[in-house]
């Protein structure tokens, strides 16, 4: 049989584009690669003291080294531009700008961010800069960290201070990543620094991480940031049950802490009903001051998505969605039947397809971006190649299910791949690898994985084939 050559008309058909001005890129933050941790006067974030305090971090990795971008910024920016990203989101490290938290500027912090931005710029990449991506310095901890109201008006003049500099060339700014963690890993479950399991401390900090951003949201925009945004990791909770009550009002327990405390306060003017009698039930309520709300509710101009997995929950007698779950009593995550990636979390594109209506639904008017998503897997680096198809058909499947939506109405402004670069995965250290980008970390060579060329080729059409 002779073969046919393919209609050049049928593969033009089979590509799925993305809208025009799609917005392309990849993510990194700063204690996961920047490395250069007591220099140019940079003091200990609580990362610094999680990782050095024994049995936090998996074999005592820390960040001191990290991806060494903090010197290697020039090349990892050329070779970003060698990928065709269009838009690289970082963050900055506040124990860098703030050496002592609330008090004056450290130029020197500000000089790396300004000369970063400036190589994004001439490499012809729109910088987007997220204030606090959780190495909070370790001084403010010291005066009780999140739990302490005065740490989000310090966050505010972070804003501010970062937003004079840099505001010239930066026109897209991200207040806080992930709260959700900040608050939950980090004050109610301690899998995160600063290690605190108190469910009271964690309700505070989500109440004064939402302030926070609400005052970072104004000081940021009285400096001239053209555009403002926040970044949830959002999830997608499904009843092991849907015919069962009791499922589903554990799954409104679990939506409430992950989603709608966040979403609603920031985009609906308030806290929910369930989440605020949550608050009172720790005696957080308290903490909520007569106007805070309409704070936390100054208008944003982008709400950034970041996607890993799926949860299932149910409803069952004596059990509990553990200590990042305040009041979870009565609910419980159950193990779902899907592929996992190399940190053992399930694999289901369809639920990010899920998530991005269901906010188009609840959430209207706001435009979305995914601002991290993608997988560890355990890569294998022969010769200079590392053959990640695996990551590949992640991302892939992820892309198809934000076309899926975006096709059906959802407002997805763009695509940022977690991770550029190999990095620090907090408490997993050096031990789980994110990037399209390999790491070796004794030579500090960088090796675009498959998935790097593959993502390359997605940009240039646009589009997946
Ligand atoms: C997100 C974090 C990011 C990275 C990825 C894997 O929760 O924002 O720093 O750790 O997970």
């Amino acid at each position: 049989m002779t073969a046919v050559a393919p209609d050049p008309r049928l593969a033009e058909r089979a590509v799925l584009r993305f809208p025009e001005g799609f917005r392309w890129g990849a993510a990194t933050a700063s204690y996961q690669i920047e490395g250069a941790a007591a220099e140019d006067g940079r003091t200990p974030s609580i990362w610094d003291t999680y990782a050095r305090t024994p049995g936090r971090v998996f074999q005592g990795h820390s960040g001191d080294v990290a991806c060494d971008h903090y010197h290697r910024y020039r090349d990892d920016v050329r070779l970003m531009a060698e990928l065709g990203l269009g838009t690289y989101r970082f963050s900055v490290a506040w124990p860098r700008i703030k050496p002592d938290g609330s008090g004056p500027v450290n130029a020197r912090g500000l000089d790396f961010y300004d000369r970063l931005v400036d190589e994004l710029l001439s490499h012809g990449i729109e910088p987007m800069a997220t204030l606090y991506h959780w190495d909070l310095p370790q001084v403010l901890e010291d005066r009780g960290g999140w739990t302490n109201r005065d740490t989000a008006y310090y966050l505010a003049d972070l804003a501010a201070a970062t937003v004079t500099r840099l505001g010239d060339r930066v026109a897209t700014w991200t207040t806080l990543n992930e709260p959700w963690c900040s608050a939950f890993l980090g004050y109610g479950s301690g899998d995160h620094a600063p290690g605190r399991q108190d469910p009271v401390a964690a309700l505070e900090a989500v109440h004064h991480l939402l302030l926070g951003h609400g005052l970072s949201v104004r000081a940021l925009r009285a400096g001239g940031a053209r555009e403002v945004s926040l970044t949830l990791n959002l999830a997608c909770v499904r009843p092991d049950d849907p015919a069962d009550p009791h499922d589903l009002a554990a799954v409104r327990h679990i939506d409430g802490l992950h989603n709608r405390i966040w979403l609603d306060a920031v985009l609906k003017g308030g806290y929910p009903q369930d989440m605020r009698a949550l608050l009172a039930r720790f005696g957080v309520d308290r903490r909520v001051e007569p106007g805070d709300e309409a704070v936390i509710a100054s208008p944003i101009d982008l709400l950034g998505v970041n996607f890993y997995q799926p949860s299932r929950v149910r409803a069952g007698v004596g059990v509990t969605c553990g200590p990042a779950n305040p009041g979870s009593e009565g609910c419980e995550y159950v193990p779902q039947d899907l592929p996992v990636t190399a940190m053992g979390w399930p694999v289901d594109a369809t639920a990010l397809y899920e998530l991005l209506m269901r906010l188009s639904t609840d959430y209207p008017g706001t435009p979305l971006m995914i601002t991290e998503n993608g997988a560890a897997y355990d890569d294998v680096l022969v010769g200079d190649r590392v053959a990640d198809a695996d990551r590949i058909g992640y991302l892939d499947a992820h892309l198809r299910a934000v076309h899926a939506a975006v096709s059906e109405g959802a407002d997805v402004r763009g695509y940022l791949a977690w991770s550029l670069l190999d990095n620090y995965e907090w408490a997993y250290g050096y031990g789980k690898r994110f990037g399209i980008v390999h790491v070796d970390y004794d030579t500090q060579r960088r090796t675009p994985k498959d998935s790097a060329r593959w993502f390359t080729d997605v940009i240039g059409r646009n589009g997946l084939s």
